[in-house]
């Protein structure tokens, strides 16, 4: 369990007689939602444990977008058997996230010991779901997609730090042909405007000045107001910047397709909104962008860009990448390999595309090689990697605001994260935790850059 979430479980209630530990993959939507299991758990009396071995209760929060992925669960759960066999007083383990939605039954068929299997959009019933497991009488199964959204009975937001994210935008529509989170978060669903202002000013009121907004396809957002009127991202976006405290603004995970006019110009005059976007393209090959689904060209990828870099200037971007899609040719392939250096992406998670179940894709009939899958991806990870490198040296003498949160391994010293999620480490005294600072950044170290002050006194 993460230290923070450690933190807020022990926070959350007086009486903590029970430990729980939780297990996150995936996503940051994941990360989300572990923490929001952990707080409707609170109180139940359920405090942070250590480890599995010291859990009364162990939820392991799952991802099924690749195979490996899903995959990591059942092993996971092999290991988890004999400690709950041990435990005299026993030990309830739950499996949530995507693979349960996926494979609930499967997971109950294959590890008979699981006491609860719960899908994405139930948790806010964890504590039923407990009452039941413990009375014993077999496991609890909850994969359902109810009416009412889980946002509704959540208990309230507790922040830890001054980074947070806010899910405002969950499941999607979009259907690529690869992908399995259209079924296993389901349809659209947009948290209306004034909840999530309502948990943002929270948030910023406990010290958060970072703010992330998740969702699957965030610029699809589209809030029911109060009023009736439908509020897009760019709209809540202008209003988020007015909250109190609130200096940077994030969001991911975008669809080319959902960049609207709104949006594009929340980047021209929303100072707060980092000039970071993360926007997925996954190929540069028209023939393979349209066997994916992916609904649009490459040119208009690129025009969007231009668009993009016309309203923030320093923009930089980041996406993902699937190589040896069924069907990639080498040329399809270097298709992509040239819309990195158009594009002149600064990051890019790159992965192997993996067959999932029940998804047009894994139905295509020439799948690529194992061997190929992999020279294209350590081939695309390369030029990556020179374009990330020659992105960090053109930082050096910039002066750049960086948000301070946490210590650094040497006494005296202190990292952030810059604009573009750079790690940043300074020497700065603790009392600057939590703030924005301005530092000139003078080295790049493999995974960082080193930085100074540029007015010290200002800081002291
Ligand atoms: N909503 C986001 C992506 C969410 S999934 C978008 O539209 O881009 C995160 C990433 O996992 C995807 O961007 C894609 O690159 C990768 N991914 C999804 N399904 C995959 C598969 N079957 N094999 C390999 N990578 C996959
Ligand atoms: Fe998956 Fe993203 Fe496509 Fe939706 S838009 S199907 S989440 S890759
Ligand atoms: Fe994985 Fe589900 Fe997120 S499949 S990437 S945990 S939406």
């Amino acid at each position: 369990m993460s230290g923070t979430l450690a933190l807020r479980l022990k926070a959350a209630s007086k009486a903590l007689t029970k430990k729980l530990f939780v297990r996150t993959y995936g996503c940051q939507m994941n990360a989300y939602d572990s923490a929001r299991m952990a707080d409707v758990l609170a109180p139940l009396g359920y405090g942070p444990a250590d480890g599995p071995e010291d859990a009364d209760m162990v939820i392991l929060n799952t991802c099924h977008i690749r195979e490996k992925a899903a995959e990591k669960v059942f092993s996971e759960l092999g290991r988890l058997r004999p400690l709950k066999a041990e435990r005299p007083g026993g030990m309830i383990i739950a499996v949530a996230g995507c693979v349960a939605q996926a494979e609930g039954e499967e997971i109950l068929r294959r590890a008979p010991f699981v006491d609860i299997v719960l899908g994405p959009q139930t948790y806010h019933r964890l504590p039923e779901m407990v009452a039941k497991a413990s009375r014993a009488g077999g496991a609890v199964l909850d994969t359902e997609f109810p009416l009412e959204p889980k946002f509704d009975f959540l208990p309230e937001v507790r922040a830890e730090g001054s980074a947070a994210f806010l899910s405002v935008q969950e499941g999607c529509d979009k259907f690529c042909s690869f992908c399995v989170v259209p079924y296993t978060r389901g349809a659209e669903y947009s948290r209306p405007p004034a909840a999530v202002l309502a948990e943002a000013r929270r948030l910023a009121g406990q010290g958060v000045c970072e703010l992330t907004l998740l969702g699957q396809n965030v610029n699809g957002y589209h809030g029911e107001a109060g009023d009736g009127s439908t509020w897009s991202l760019g709209r809540l976006i202008r209003e988020l910047a007015e909250v109190e405290g609130l200096e940077r603004i994030r969001y991911t995970t975008s669809h080319p397709r959902d960049m609207d006019d709104e949006l594009i110009a929340a980047h021209a005059e929303v100072p707060q909104l980092m000039p970071f976007l993360h926007l997925p393209v996954q190929s540069g090959s028209d023939r393979i962008l349209d066997v994916m689904n992916r609904r649009h060209d490459r040119v208009f990828y690129l025009r969007l860009v231009e668009r993009l870099k016309a309203a923030r200037p320093d923009l930089a971007l980041s996406s993902d990448f699937i190589v040896g899609f069924p069907g990639e040719t080498d040329a399809d392939f270097a298709d992509s390999l040239a819309l990195v250096r158009e594009v002149g992406f600064v990051q890019t998670y790159s992965f192997k595309y993996s067959s999932r179940p029940g998804t047009p894709a894994a139905a295509i009939a020439q799948q690529v090689p194992e061997k190929i899958k992999e020279e294209r991806l350590a081939e695309l990870q390369g030029v990556l990697l020179e374009q990330t490198t020659r992105f960090n040296h053109a930082c050096v003498g910039r002066v750049m605001p960086v948000l301070l949160d946490r210590p650094g391994r040497h006494p005296g010293q202190m990292i952030g994260r810059s604009p573009y999620m750079q790690p940043v480490h300074v020497a700065a005294a603790s009392h600057l935790a939590g703030r924005v600072v301005d530092l000139r950044i003078t080295r790049v170290h493999p995974n960082s850059l080193a930085a100074e002050l540029v007015d010290a006194k200002a800081c002291a």
